[in-house]
């Protein structure tokens, strides 16, 4: 049984790819990945003039009372290094695992030309794919870049044309949840001349606060920025918003967000993702549980007799209906004490 997936005319040998984060931050890292089993890798974003340096700490987890991860709050930027350390690591990327697919990804600033710039000089490093962060909830969005191009769905549009007109190779518009719609948002992104989106980045928040300390989380001297949310806890508003861009656009689309087994990838994949994406489960996994996750994934395709992933692409979406639809199909009710009472038991 394949796996193999062929996202815009790029050829993978499974659909997981380790997305844009501090594990694909490093040649080793990306090198590590690759050779444990993973698709593809998509790079720590990389940047020309808005390259700095980071706050300390970055990360803050929210637990359940058995201390399993519920979410994950960031205030991590885009990639400490500047471009030349990253040449330095294409290089040792290719000579370490020649042909294996490198999504890039580039974050510049308001300056829409450094898009341009960025994007070539990703073309003439080998990307097979790039990568366009209009998401980042924080560090930039102030500086009317990050997020704040995702909410703007015309500055999507001349970003992503921006891009388009630059290089050869197929882009991807990875938008933002902190928008109204965002089918909306990818829509413009496909009027642009995108080939994919990617879904979802991560999502504004306050993760918490240590109220014995009186201390804002993630402290830092004291103080804090909101930041990203990722995890387990996002996952179904990345279901929703990959299978709205599938139900209203013809982009091929990469699902990320909360991706901790391959079950979550299934499920991405029945609300229409080619691809999908896992950082939050690497940062506290590693990369090896993508072993069992594609020998799972395999027999669960056997097992219902689907001979690829494209069997069960967008299965599920076809059944996403207005309210109405499922009022008509509605003749005897539950009392309200009873679904409680089940949701309570199960
Ligand atoms: C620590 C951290 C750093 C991240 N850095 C980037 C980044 O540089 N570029 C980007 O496009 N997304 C970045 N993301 C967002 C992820 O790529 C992904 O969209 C999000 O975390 C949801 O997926 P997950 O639940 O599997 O982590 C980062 C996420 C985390 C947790």
């Amino acid at each position: 049984m394949s796996l193999e997936i062929d996202f815009e005319g790029v050829k993978f040998k499974n659909p997981f790819w380790v997305g844009s984060g501090p594990t694909s931050g490093s040649a080793d890292k990306i090198i590590q990945a690759l050779k444990a089993g993973w698709g593809g890798v998509v790079i720590k974003t990389i940047g020309d003039t808005i390259v700095r340096k980071g706050v300390r700490p970055m990360y803050s987890a929210m637990r359940s009372q058995s201390r399993e991860l519920m979410a994950f709050e960031n205030i991590e930027l885009i990639t400490e290094d500047n471009l030349e350390t990253w040449d330095k690591y294409i290089k040792k990327i290719n000579r370490e695992v020649p042909d294996a697919p490198i999504i890039f990804s580039i974050m510049g600033s308001s300056d829409i030309s450094e898009w341009g710039k960025l994007a070539q000089w990703s073309e003439d490093h080998g990307a097979n794919l790039i990568e366009l962060n209009f998401g980042c909830p924080h560090g930039e969005p102030e500086k009317r870049s990050g997020a704040y191009i995702s909410q703007h769905p015309d500055l999507v549009y001349e970003y992503t044309k921006e891009v388009v007109n630059s290089v050869g190779v197929p882009v991807i518009s990875k938008l933002s949840p902190n928008v109204t719609e965002i089918a909306d948002i990818a829509t413009k992104a496909e009027q642009a001349g995108a080939k994919a989106v990617a879904a979802i980045n991560t999502i504004s928040c306050l993760i918490g606060i240590d109220i014995e300390r009186e201390m804002l989380l993630p402290p830092v001297h004291g103080f804090t920025t909101y930041g990203g949310l990722s995890g387990p806890s996002v996952k179904p508003i990345g279901l929703r918003a990959v299978s709205s861009i599938f139900k209203n656009t013809k982009l091929t689309i990469s699902g990320i967000g909360g991706i901790a087994g391959w079950k979550n990838a299934v499920e991405y994949i029945m609300c229409g993702a080619t691809s999908v994406q896992v950082v939050t489960d690497t940062i506290l996994n590693g990369f090896d549980q993508i072993k069992e996750w594609t020998s799972s994934m395999e027999d669960f395709l056997s097992r219902h007799n689907y001979s690829s992933l494209e069997d069960i692409r967008g299965k599920a979406v076809k059944n996403i209906k207005e309210y109405s639809y499922l009022e008509n199909l509605i003749s005897q009710r539950d009392t309200i004490d009873d679904e409680m009472k089940k949701i309570r038991e199960a």
